[in-house]
């Protein structure tokens, strides 16, 4: 069985090497993975544990590989109560809309009954060059709340 679903939405990369990076980690810890960048909904297991990584673009919006995904949750309304989540966003405060589409994302989710495990992560570009440094600080007390 897979421990943990990794799901990805960037568009220009930054937050697919920030999942990549925690999935390396999670394997180290012992975690089994399924590594899923911008999945539609049908290859995502609706029970066990997600960990959602996105950026955000345009003003505030979900990248256009999660676009698909986070549609089908709204119009197709399934039944989340058997997944645990974590929520890493990616954005830069230059923006009103900072870190818009992990907000979006994470309401979306609970609508559907999944529930969060521990906070959300917001990672400033600007405050944070190299945005895998706070990722991994993250998730060692989240996989620490896992147990
Ligand atoms: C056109 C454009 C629009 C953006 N809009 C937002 C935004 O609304 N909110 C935010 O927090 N960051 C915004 N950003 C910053 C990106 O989220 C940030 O550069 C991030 O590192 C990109 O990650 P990615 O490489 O995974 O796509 C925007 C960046 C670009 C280029």
């Amino acid at each position: 069985m897979t421990d943990i679903t990794l799901i990805s939405g960037s568009t220009l990369g930054s937050a697919e090497y920030v999942a990549e990076h925690l999935e390396e980690l999670l394997k180290k810890k012992g975690f089994s993975t399924v590594m899923l960048h911008g999945p539609d909904l049908n290859e995502i297991p609706d029970n066990g544990l997600w960990l959602v990584v996105t950026s955000t673009h345009g003003a505030g919006d979900i990248p256009d590989n999660l676009q698909p995904l986070f549609e089908a949750l709204e119009e197709q309304k399934p039944d989340l109560s058997q997944v645990r989540f974590g929520a890493i966003g990616i954005g830069s405060k230059e923006y009103d809309t900072f870190c818009g589409a992990i907000i979006t994302v994470d309401h979306l989710l609970q609508d559907r009954g999944a529930k969060r495990i521990g906070d959300l992560l917001m990672i400033d570009i600007t405050q944070h060059e190299i945005p895998e440094d706070p990722a991994e600080e993250w998730l060692g007390s989240w996989v620490n709340l896992l147990r």
